[in-house]
């Protein structure tokens, strides 16, 4: 029985080092998963929402994102063998390189 609990301790601290060191992700190949997968049609091509929720800028972590993709709780159709995580963890990157857009009060046109 402490066998088991120290060992299922150990797991969990290994899945915790395992998800702290999810890689950063490559932004580049991040935006050619988005748009491949069809991520965009639903989410915007600058993840700024449509039919599908606004994911930029600021997205879910890299692990939470991972989690909804393959099991999400609406409407989304879940992804499981067509995207792999390490491209999930690009498209988490490239969404994250997304500039904020500029605020309302920094458009002229908006402020005449
Ligand atoms: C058919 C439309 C559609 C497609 C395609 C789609 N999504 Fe979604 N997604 C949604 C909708 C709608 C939601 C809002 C919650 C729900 O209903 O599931 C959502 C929610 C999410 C969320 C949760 C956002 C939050 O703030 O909690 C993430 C992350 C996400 N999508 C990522 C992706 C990624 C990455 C892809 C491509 C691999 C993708 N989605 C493809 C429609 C889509």
């Amino acid at each position: 029985m402490r066998i088991a609990l120290r060992c299922s301790w150990l797991l969990l601290a290994w899945i915790a080092m395992a998800v702290a060191q999810t890689p950063a992700g490559n932004a580049e190949n991040g935006k050619k998963v988005f748009l491949k997968q069809g991520c965009a049609r639903c989410h915007g091509t600058d993840g700024q929402g449509g039919a599908g929720a606004r994911l930029a800028p600021n997205p879910p972590s890299t692990a939470a994102l991972i989690k909804y993709v393959r099991k999400p709780t609406g409407t989304m159709p879940p992804y499981l063998s067509q995207v792999t995580d390490a491209e999930l963890a690009d498209v988490r990157a490239y969404l994250a390189s997304i500039p904020p857009p500029p605020a309302v009060r920094d458009i002229p046109i908006l402020n005449q």
